[in-house]
């Protein structure tokens, strides 16, 4: 069984055990990918696997059979980084980073949810084919990424800066 991870094709260790985070960490040292809780609750683990922003710490290695994985790694190309991760700078949107990599790839992931019409608990129309980009969205949607140096008002900046356009 393989995966792809930013890219390059990678085997999948034969132990069901070993959940992604272990596997991008510990495997293939990927250290981008933070654990915070190792439990669902932080979104420090948050990766994309399909385009998907998904917990790295609850899903197994052996379910990604086939996907495609991309890791905070993987935004960056030739030593140019992605426009959020600029934007995360410019705007202040980390202290200590240890949530940060958790936070930009849900962000990206959350802008695919809100071009696909996926509502929050917020989205007061439910039927609609896009859902409008605002904070309060953007508060909510992101609220499963915790950030314990209290960087979200400079999170939601950035998020904000850079996705305001796109996401209508
Ligand atoms: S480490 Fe996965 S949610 Fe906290
Ligand atoms: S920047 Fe430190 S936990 Fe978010």
């Amino acid at each position: 069984m393989t995966m792809t991870v930013n890219g390059n094709t990678v085997s999948i260790p034969n132990d069901p055990r070993v959940s992604l985070l272990d596997f991008l960490r510990e495997h293939l040292h990927l250290s981008g990918t933070k654990k915070g809780c190792n439990q669902g609750a932080c979104g420090a683990c948050t990766v994309l696997v399909d385009g998907q922003r998904v917990l790295s710490c609850l899903t197994l290695a052996v379910q990604c059979s086939e996907r495609d994985i991309t890791t905070i790694e993987g935004l960056s190309s030739d030593g140019v980084l992605h426009p959020l991760q600029q934007a995360f700078i410019e705007h202040d949107g980390f202290q200590c980073g240890y949530c940060t990599p958790g936070q930009i790839c849900s962000a990206i992931g959350m802008l695919e949810e809100m071009r696909r019409g996926v509502p929050s608990q917020l989205t007061g129309d439910l039927c609609a084919e896009v859902v409008a980009f605002d904070r309060d969205e953007v508060r909510e949607r992101m609220s499963g990424n915790l950030c314990r140096c209290g960087a979200h008002n400079g999170i939601v900046d950035a998020i904000e800066d850079v996705f305001r356009e796109a996401a209508e």
